[in-house]
């Protein structure tokens, strides 16, 4: 008799469990984004060029899952209820152009002359990128899919995980290489993993980014 209470008590939808579990879709937008400016912040010209190029496909690895679920998921759902924002409509367009700079970063080794360049261009295109998405189209999402955003952030996560299973290999080894610590490489590189998977930032957002 208590059969269908029990059931609604201990079989919540997997939509349901997956929303508890993942961040809005802005706040997974914002710990992404932390996520690749703090690893940009990692790299100097006198960086050891194995780290370098760690660095750089760390940050090219997040950007290849990122733009990808932000066209798939996030950018459809805000077209509905924005249509014709000019923010918006130039967003694929520059995401265009951070896969041409990727694309180019990939072909070259960390002692080309033109490596560093390159990486600054990709940095300045992301920034501009980022500063127009957290001042226009995320605080517009939040306005007009505010109870949209859960939904939202459940099926971007899922989305991540299926994007990320094949690069999670590359993406421990770079992340952990990347790392400052050598000592804690690998814990820290797992730590940064599993909240980069899940959408949620570790990385403290640097104050001098002008960024909320
Ligand atoms: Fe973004
Ligand atoms: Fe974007």
């Amino acid at each position: 008799m208590g059969s269908n209470s029990m059931t609604r008590t201990f079989t919540p939808s997997s939509g349901t469990m997956m929303e508890k579990m993942s961040a809005s879709a802005t706040s997974m937008i914002r710990a992404d984004h932390t996520h690749v400016v703090s690893t940009f912040h990692q790299f100097r010209a006198e960086t050891p060029h194995r780290r370098k190029e760690a660095i750089v496909e760390t940050v090219c690895l997040a950007l290849d899952v990122h733009t990808k679920i932000e066209e798939e998921i996030f950018y459809p759902a805000l077209r509905e209820v924005a249509p014709e924002n000019d923010a918006l409509e130039k967003s694929v367009p520059e995401h265009d152009e951070i896969r041409r700079l990727v694309a180019r970063l990939r072909e070259m080794r960390a002692g080309n002359p033109d490596y560093d360049r390159t990486f600054m261009e990709l940095m300045r295109e992301v920034m501009h990128h980022v500063a127009d998405e957290e001042t226009i189209l995320l605080p517009l999402a939040e306005q007009r899919l505010a109870d949209r955003l859960g939904e939202l952030g459940a099926q971007m996560t899922k989305r991540r995980l299926e994007l990320s299973a094949p690069k999670v290999p590359a993406m421990l080894w770079n992340t952990a290489q990347a790392m400052p610590m050598r000592g804690l490489w690998l814990t820290a590189g797992v730590v940064a993993l599993l909240a980069f998977l899940m959408g949620r930032g570790t990385a403290t957002r640097p104050a001098h980014t002008g960024m909320h």
